[in-house]
């Protein structure tokens, strides 16, 4: 068996025994929708200035070019559709007792896919929140009649309903992750660079209480030293093999 292989088996093996898995994707999962990441070659953080366009300071400065920019984002995936990466965690999830999928993507393709049980750590980009009554509206509209738009409830400045750089995300849902890593006994990393905090830190908590951790990502990670079983490889060529019903199916 190639190395490939025997790490697929590995990994097939400590997912066939869990009863209890967390999933944590990024930006890669969703690479092969045609959804750019922030960090690869044509990463959005190569042509864009997250401190101009995705900060607080940089939305009450000019909340206007702040919403061109998420605009342009959203009319980016609006078409983009799940690949099979995001469908074998779907499926995953029909499979086994008890899965959570936390994501730091805002693009919504793990629902398109039919994930359900999902923890959007950094909020929805299909999402206006109100910066007064804290009213989120559902919006998928492309592009957006107004901008910036206005709470439908109170006539407020509407932002997105995504947590920006200098943000801290709730300790609720921090705590809902820890537990779910607490009890889980597989940890699936998938498609992310493993630097922005806290999701670059739940390995290592999963490896603090001797989970097994396995990270799908095309790129070396910081943590990936730490981890059990470690797959260079597309995530929507890797996950189909890795645990859909069919066992026979090989890598192409
Ligand atoms: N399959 C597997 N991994 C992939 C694929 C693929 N098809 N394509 C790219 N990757 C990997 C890259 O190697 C890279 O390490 O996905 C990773 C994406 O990393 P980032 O672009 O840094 O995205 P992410 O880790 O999700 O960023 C975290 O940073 O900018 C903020 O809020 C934003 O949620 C985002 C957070």
């Amino acid at each position: 068996m190639s190395e490939l292989e025997d790490k697929i088996a590995q990994a097939r093996q400590e997912i066939e025994k869990a009863s209890n898995i967390v999933v944590l994707t990024g930006a890669g999962i969703s690479a092969e929708s045609g959804v750019p990441t922030f960090r690869g070659q044509e990463g959005l953080w190569q042509n864009f200035r997250p401190e101009e366009l995705a900060t607080p300071d940089a939305f009450w400065n000019d909340p206007k070019l702040v919403w061109e920019w998420y605009d342009w984002r959203r009319n980016a995936v609006k078409d983009a559709k799940p690949n099979p990466g995001h469908y074998a965690l779907a499926e995953l999830e029909s499979s086994v007792p008890h899965l959570t999928l936390v994501t730091q993507n805002i693009d919504g393709l793990h629902q398109m896919a039919g994930s359900t049980n999902i923890t959007e750590m950094h909020g929805n980009i299909w999402q206006i929140r109100c910066t007064k009554c804290g009213e989120i509206e559902q919006n998928f509209q492309v592009p957006l009649p107004e901008l910036p738009p206005k709470c439908k409830k109170c006539g407020e400045l509407g932002r997105p309903n995504v947590v920006w750089f200098g943000e801290m995300i709730g300790m609720d849902l921090i705590d809902k992750i820890l537990r779910a890593i607490e009890e889980c006994q597989v940890m699936l990393i998938i498609g992310t660079s493993g630097i922005v905090e806290p999701a670059a830190s739940m390995g290592l908590v999963a490896k603090q209480t001797n989970k097994t951790v396995i990270e799908i990502n095309l790129d070396e990670t910081p943590s990936a030293g730490l981890y059990d079983i470690v797959i260079r490889e597309k995530s929507g060529e890797v996950l189909p093999v890795l645990f859909t019903s069919n066992p026979n199916r090989v890598l192409s």
